[in-house]
């Protein structure tokens, strides 16, 4: 008997999750925009309050067009099951706070998105968690900031802003000897150039505000489950690992198997917590998701051209990414990323500070903002805006020093980027 074939990338990007609907045989999954949903009987009311169906109640919780987006990121990244929430930052906030426990530390790698950094620096000590920050050029890093309360370790795959390459498999192996969970952030590589699951990471995260929604019109989040980590090994997770009082003593880890994580955010994180996000933010960032891996190829070799061009500009003092055969992280690009490195990455400019500003205000076609991963080109310049917050011994640390210009190429002609670029370096 033949084996029904596993279909490809991009068969998934289209189809995953997704059916004619049910009611009307509308072929786009509908836009679901509702709160709640009418029970078929007291039973059935029960049995989904009791966690013995499943349904949909709330869409704080569940809704049917988020459903298809998390079913396809899930079958995307090779997953068990996903959650869609209302931002990154949310979805990085859930993962955490079904892990730690206050006093509980994690390891997380200095090389991450600016608001990452303030959020687990900050923010995260009014729960009395504390990160312990690893660099992960150097591994032996990691290992030493693992302590008796270590509960994860968190890295980007791709770092923001500076196009660094973490080694994933090297971190996850470090992750296992400490029996952690690796949780990944793959929100500038997607699953179209990277899969951290293949790779030994437990969880991943994304701001699908970015690359998966890809059109710079919504916010969302996602995390997958891996289905990787025994949860119930020890007991050290008490939410997936004891029994919990509001579901008569339900322990979700023995109830949910592998994909007891992504059941755990939505029945304790997103219903206690509420970053929902909404079912039109969901529909939008489906349909970007199916040009994923069209508009990816696109960016990365779009990226890869004004990296070459502008590394051989006088202006311009050096450029970090990947891409590129000199560049310090060429041989992980060629391991993790084979098909491209991606859109964003950072190069430094003689003139420093002033000649960053400068070039931000004489660029025409590039957009100067605060986003990645749009179709438009966009430019930024860290040290001023999204960094400015750290110090500048951390700035420096996270790759945007004062002479850095961060940019995310988008799906444009490389020749009209390029020409952009240089009539705006000529001004500046
Ligand atoms: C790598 C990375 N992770 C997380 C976030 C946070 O995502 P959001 O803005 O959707 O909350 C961002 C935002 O820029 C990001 O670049």
């Amino acid at each position: 008997m033949s084996e029904t074939p596993v279909p490809g990338f991009s068969t998934l990007a289209v189809h995953a999750g997704a059916k004619p609907d049910p009611a009307t045989g509308a072929r786009a999954t509908p836009i679901y925009q509702t709160t709640s949903f009418v029970f078929d009987d007291v039973d059935h009311a029960a049995s989904l309050f009791g966690l013995q169906a499943f349904g949909n109640i709330y869409t704080r919780i569940t809704n049917p067009t988020t459903a298809v987006l998390e079913e396809r990121v899930a079958a995307l990244e090779g997953g068990t099951a996903a959650l869609g929430v209302a931002s990154g930052h949310a979805a990085e906030f859930l993962t955490f706070h079904a892990l730690l426990t206050p006093g509980d530390e994690f390891v997380a790698s200095t090389k991450l998105y600016g608001g990452s950094i303030n959020q687990f620096n900050h923010s995260y000590k009014n729960f009395g968690w504390t990160p312990k920050w690893a660099d992960p050029d150097d591994l032996s890093s990691f290992e030493a900031a693992i302590g008796p309360r270590t509960k994860a370790i968190f890295i980007e795959s791709i770092a923001n802003p500076g196009g660094v390459i973490v080694d994933i498999e090297a971190i996850a192996k470090i992750a296992k000897r400490a029996r952690v969970p690796l949780i990944v952030d793959n929100t500038l590589a997607t699953p179209y150039l990277m899969k951290p699951i293949d790779y030994g990471a437990d969880i991943v995260v994304h701001s699908a505000t970015k690359f998966l929604g890809g059109h710079g019109n919504s916010l969302g989040g996602v995390v997958v489950d891996g289905g990787t980590f025994d949860w119930l090994a020890d007991k050290r997770y008490p939410m997936l690992s004891e029994p919990r009082p509001e579901y008569n003593g339900m322990v979700l880890g023995e109830t949910f198997g592998n994909f007891a994580f992504a059941i755990a955010l939505r029945v304790l994180g997103l219903r206690d917590l509420g970053p929902a996000l909404s079912p039109f933010n969901a529909f939008m960032i489906l349909t970007g998701v199916e040009t994923l891996p069209l508009r990816m190829q696109k960016h990365s070799d779009n990226a890869l051209a004004i990296a070459e061009h502008l590394s051989n500009h006088p202006a311009v003092k050096w450029v970090s990414y990947p891409g590129l055969p000199g560049d310090r992280y060429h041989q992980l690009a060629k391991k993790y990323c084979p098909k491209g490195a991606g859109a964003v990455f950072t190069f430094g400019l003689t003139g420093g500070y002033d000649a960053g500003l400068a070039l931000v205000k004489n660029l025409k076609l590039f957009s100067h903002l605060a986003n990645v991963g749009d179709t438009r080109s966009l430019v930024i310049h860290p040290a001023s805006t999204t960094h400015k917050q750290l110090s500048d011994a951390q700035k420096v640390t996270a790759g945007a020093g004062p002479d850095v210009v961060r940019v995310s190429i988008g799906i444009e002609d490389a020749a009209d980027l390029i020409a952009d670029l240089d009539q705006a370096l000529a001004a500046s």
